[in-house]
């Protein structure tokens, strides 16, 4: 697939197969994810992959779609408010290199926004400091939607003088 496809044929997966996903394919899309820009090189991300004993404690209404892998990503805070947003941001481009990257090899993901809860922090351990950016369920698609129309660009430009 050409990165045009890849990106244009994403979607989000809310249903997966039970099949397993190699550890040496997500350590191969975790290095790509890691390649995204990070201002002043912070490298804020860090990923907490969630065992079964933890799932089960975060009781998602769907189980995350069965995913086989489920992951925390994680944002450290910087030194200032705009330190820490644009650590947010940066981790941000980190997901989506992930999902770019294993989409192409027919892998889905499925970003839960769980953790924004303080009680489900707690339940994955984030320590102070740290923003979670997602919940992260991975793995290859049951079902894969159409796509959900988007406004034209064309609609959200403007040309300054
Ligand atoms: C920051 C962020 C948080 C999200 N949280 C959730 C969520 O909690 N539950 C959910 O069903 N989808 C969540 N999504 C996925 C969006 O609903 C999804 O991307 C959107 O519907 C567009 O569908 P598509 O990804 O298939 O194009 C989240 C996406 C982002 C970027």
């Amino acid at each position: 697939m050409s990165i045009l496809e890849t990106i244009k044929s994403r979607r989000t997966i809310k249903k997966f197969k039970t099949d397993p996903v190699h550890s040496e394919k997500l350590m191969t899309w975790l290095e790509a994810a890691a390649m995204a820009p990070n201002h002043r090189m912070t490298e804020p991300w860090e990923v907490y992959f969630i065992g079964q004993e933890t799932r089960a404690k975060l009781n998602h209404k769907t189980n995350f779609g069965n995913a086989p892998v489920l992951m925390a990503v994680l944002s450290k805070h910087g030194a200032t408010a705009l330190e820490t947003e644009e650590n947010a941001l940066a981790t941000a481009c980190f997901v989506q290199n992930f999902n770019l990257a294993a989409w192409e090899e027919g892998v889905g993901t499925f970003w839960s926004s769980i953790a924004a809860a303080a009680n489900k922090r707690e339940i994955l351990g984030v320590p102070e400091g740290y923003d979670v950016i997602g919940v992260f369920g991975v793995g290859y698609p049951e079902e894969i939607s159409e796509p959900k129309p988007r406004t034209p660009m064309q609609n959200k430009l403007k040309e300054l003088p």
